[in-house]
């Protein structure tokens, strides 16, 4: 009998202290490109800074290199919850939102610190909450950089990329851009495109140095031009049903790492863009050509109708707005 009473009082204590010892929160945040990019190592700072400031209460697993799923499923990943946090690129809302499109516009910002003044703006800040009732909420924008073109032939004037087909992103705006010089666009997700690279599924495409560099592009193209025409940014989001289910300290110990976090993924962009394009040209695989001011107003000059084309669906004050951070 009285063994039996022991043993009951010991089980419930057990019990008692597991309860105490709650299983941590467990936060899957995937994306598709490698840990050395700007991307990557934000991933892995926030695992860290989460982990330190809700110790016992977050476990942050990242999932880089499409591992867990590539561009095509991460955002129907999302909303059903098998993925708690993403970080697409700014040209993969399309289905959610036209408004963000406005990245996409060929040569819009003169280089990647005018994107963060427009990011910074109003305009730019209310974009994030803008996605909240299709169940989007967005923690906020993380750079990559300005993207380059690249190919198996030198581009000089636009006429050089007549008839070429280049891998684009899932954006009807990057189609756009390329059908605005004859070019043949294909959509093809990210963890494709050395493959269709190397077997002439296509014949060029365009990322910033980070990426082609860990992908190595720069081994199965050409070319690659300084044409800084576009930017490639992303916004980190969150599946907003789970966020409003968080209790509110965990709520804050996540935000804190995601500000911290995008910081200093944006840090490593600004600094190490041009690392990475040395990278390349060390690796003497791809001819790195310099564009010429004369072919870059010729590029900006067939590009710049897609502007017009898509001044219905993003605002023309957004437009507006996105040139005004030219201006330093
Ligand atoms: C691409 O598909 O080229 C990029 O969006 C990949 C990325 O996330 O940087």
């Amino acid at each position: 009998m009285k063994l039996t009473l022991k043993m009951t009082v010991a089980g419930a204590l057990l019990a008692l202290g597991l309860a105490a010892q709650a299983a941590p929160i467990v936060i899957k945040y995937s994306h598709v490109v490698a840990d050395v990019t700007p991307k990557g190592k934000a991933a892995l700072k926030f695992k860290e800074l989460a982990e330190k400031k809700l110790a016992g209460k977050v476990e942050v697993q990242v999932f880089p290199n499409s591992q867990l799923f590539g561009d095509g499923k991460e955002m129907e990943a999302l909303l059903l919850g098998d993925v708690q946090i993403i970080a697409p690129s700014l040209a993969k809302f399309g289905k959610y939102t036209k408004q963000l499109q406005i990245f996409d516009l060929p040569f819009l910002f003169d280089d990647i610190a005018a994107v963060d003044r427009f990011q910074a703006s109003k305009e730019g800040q209310n974009l994030l909450t803008s996605m909240q009732k299709k169940g989007i909420m967005g923690f906020g924008y993380m750079h990559n950089g300005m993207k380059q073109l690249s190919a198996n032939v030198p581009l000089g004037s636009p006429a050089d990329a007549k008839g070429l087909k280049f891998r684009i992103q899932a954006s009807d705006v990057l189609e756009a851009q390329f059908k605005a010089v004859g070019a043949n666009p294909q959509k093809i997700s990210f963890s494709e495109v050395y493959q269709s690279l190397q077997t002439g599924v296509v014949d060029g495409t365009e990322n910033p140095w980070s990426n082609i560099y860990s992908k190595k592009f720069h081994e199965v193209q050409g070319y690659i031009m300084d044409s800084n025409h576009g930017v490639l940014d992303y916004m980190v989001i969150g599946n907003a049903k789970w966020w409003s289910g968080l209790p509110a300290d965990v709520q804050k110990g996540l935000k804190e790492a995601m500000v911290e976090s995008i910081k200093y993924g944006n840090d490593a962009a600004f600094e190490e863009a041009n690392d990475f394009r040395k990278k390349v040209i060390a690796d003497n695989k791809a001819k790195v050509l310099p564009m010429s001011k004369d072919h870059q107003a010729q590029w900006r000059a067939a590009m710049k109708p897609v502007w017009k084309q898509f001044e219905g669906d993003i605002g023309k004050d957004l437009i507006d707005a996105a040139l005004r951070a030219n201006n330093k």
